[in-house]
C-alpha cells in the first residue's frame, strides 16, 4: 500500500508536516515512513562506497568548502590507480557500487572518467554512480557509455533566485541542474538530486515545493541532509545573517527538520532509495544514520576514500568517519544495522532495475 491517504501530501500538508512538533504526530510519521519502507524497498539496506576523488573545484556555491575561491586547501585528484584500488576495496568489503565524487573539476576530464569507469566495470561487479556535478553532455554520454548507471546531482532549491544568489554561474554558462536531471534520464542514467535543510533563505514554503520537486522528477535517489555552517565560507560566517529569511519562515538546519524531510521523501517516492547522509551523521554522531534509517532510508555511503585523502575533502567542518579506515567504518556499520534489525543488500540495487524486474515478473504472472 501506497503512503496512507490520511497523511496529507499536497504543499499545503507537507508545510504542516514539516513545522510540525506534536510528539504524537511526529511518531505517526515516522511510524508510516518506516512501513513504506518496509513496504516498497524492504528491510535491507545499501551500501555504496563513496570515493572522493577530486577536491579541486571552479565554481563558487556559497556554502560549500571546496569552493574556488578557498585558496589555502591543500587540493588532491586521485590518479586512476588511486580510484581502481578504492574501487576493488569496496568490491571486497562487500559494497556493490561506488559512487565517485568530486568538484567539478576540468582536470577529470571526460576521457580520464570514461577509462576509469571502464575499468572498474572490468575489474569488478561493481554499479558506478557519478558525482561530478554540472558537466556538458558529451561527457555525460561518453560516461554512459563507458558504463556509468547513475548520476547525483542536487538541485539544492527549486526556488530560482535562491538558487542563482547561492550558485554563482560560471561566464558564459547559466547554471541549469534540473535541466542536467532530465537530460541524465533520456541518457538513461538513474537520477539522484536532493537538497540541504537549513540552507540560509530556505522558507517552509520553498522546502515544500522542493519535496514535490522531488516526485515531479521520479528521482531513483533522494540526498537530503542538513546544511553545515563551513566557516571560511560566505554562508558560514557572520556574514549568512543577511541571507536568512525571517525567522519565522526560515527552515533551521537542525537532526529533527532532517528526519522530516526524509520521511516525507519516502512518503512521496515509495520506491525510490533514500540514504542516510554523512551531514546528518556529521550533525548527530551518536544516531544521526540510525534515526535516517528508521524514518524512512534504505542506503548508507560509506567512505572508502584512503584516509590520507579523506581529510582534505572538507566540504563541511567534522566530517563524520574521517578518521576511520574503510574496514573499521564497515564493521562499525554491519554491528549497528544488526542491531536495527536490518541486513546488507546485496545485488547492485539500482531503483529502475528493480522496477523493470518487477513489472516483467507482474507481466508474467498474468
Ligand atoms: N553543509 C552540508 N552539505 C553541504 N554540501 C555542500 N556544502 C555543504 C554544507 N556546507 C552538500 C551539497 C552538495 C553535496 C555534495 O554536499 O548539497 O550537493
Amino acid at each position: 500500500m501506497p503512503c496512507s491517504p490520511e497523511f496529507r501530501l499536497d504543499h499545503a500538508g507537507l508545510m504542516a508536516w514539516l513545522r510540525e512538533e506534536d510528539p504524537r504526530e511526529l511518531e505517526r510519521l515516522w511510524a508510516e515512513a518506516d512501513r513504506v519502507r518496509r513496504e516498497h524497498v524492504g528491510d535491507a539496506v545499501h551500501l555504496r562506497g563513496l570515493i572522493e576523488v577530486s577536491s579541486h573545484c571552479v565554481r563558487s556555491c556559497l556554502y560549500c568548502g571546496l569552493r574556488a575561491q578557498e585558496e589555502d586547501l591543500d587540493r588532491y585528484r586521485l590518479e586512476a590507480d588511486e580510484i581502481l584500488a578504492c574501487a576493488r576495496q569496496a568490491a571486497v568489503l562487500g559494497y556493490s557500487t561506488v559512487v565517485l565524487q568530486g568538484g567539478e573539476d576540468p582536470g577529470l576530464t571526460r576521457a580520464f572518467i570514461a577509462e576509469v569507469v571502464q575499468s572498474i566495470k572490468r575489474q569488478t561487479h561493481l554499479a558506478v554512480t557519478l558525482s561530478l556535478g554540472e558537466r556538458d553532455d558529451e561527457d555525460l554520454l561518453a560516461w554512459r557509455e563507458a558504463g556509468a548507471d547513475r548520476y547525483l546531482l542536487r538541485f539544492e532549491t527549486a526556488d530560482r533566485a535562491l538558487y542563482r544568489r547561492v550558485h554563482p554561474s560560471l561566464p558564459g554558462r547559466l547554471s541549469d541542474r534540473l535541466g542536467q536531471l532530465h537530460r541524465l534520464r533520456a541518457m538513461g542514467y538513474e537520477i539522484g538530486s536532493g537538497l540541504m535543510i537549513g540552507l540560509p533563505g530556505q522558507t517552509w514554503d520553498t522546502l515544500a515545493t522542493d519535496l514535490l520537486r522531488f516526485r515531479e522528477l521520479d528521482l531513483d535517489m533522494i540526498g537530503v541532509g542538513p546544511f553545515l555552517p563551513s566557516p571560511r565560507t560566505p554562508l558560514g560566517g557572520p556574514g549568512a545573517l543577511a541571507f536568512l529569511a525571517p525567522p519565522a519562515v526560515q527552515v533551521p538546519n537542525d537532526g529533527p527538520t532532517t528526519l522530516k524531510a526524509v520521511a516525507l521523501s519516502r512518503l512521496l517516492c515509495p520506491d525510490a532509495n533514500i540514504p542516510g547522509t554523512t551531514a546528518l551523521a556529521t550533525l548527530d554522531r551518536a544516531q544521526g544514520r540510525e534515526l535516517a534509517l528508521l524514518r524512512g532510508a534504505n542506503v548508507v555511503m560509506p567512505n572508502v576514500t584512503p584516509p590520507a585523502f579523506r581529510a582534505r575533502y572538507e566540504i563541511y567542518p567534522g566530517k563524520a568517519c574521517v578518521g576511520e579506515t574503510a574496514e573499521a567504518c564497515r564493521d562499525g556499520l554491519a554491528e549497528r544495522l544488526r542491531a536495527l534489525g536490518r541486513s546488507i543488500a546485496r545485488g547492485p540495487g539500482g531503483r529502475l532495475s528493480t522496477l523493470r524486474q518487477e513489472r516483467t515478473l507482474f507481466a508474467s504472472h498474468r
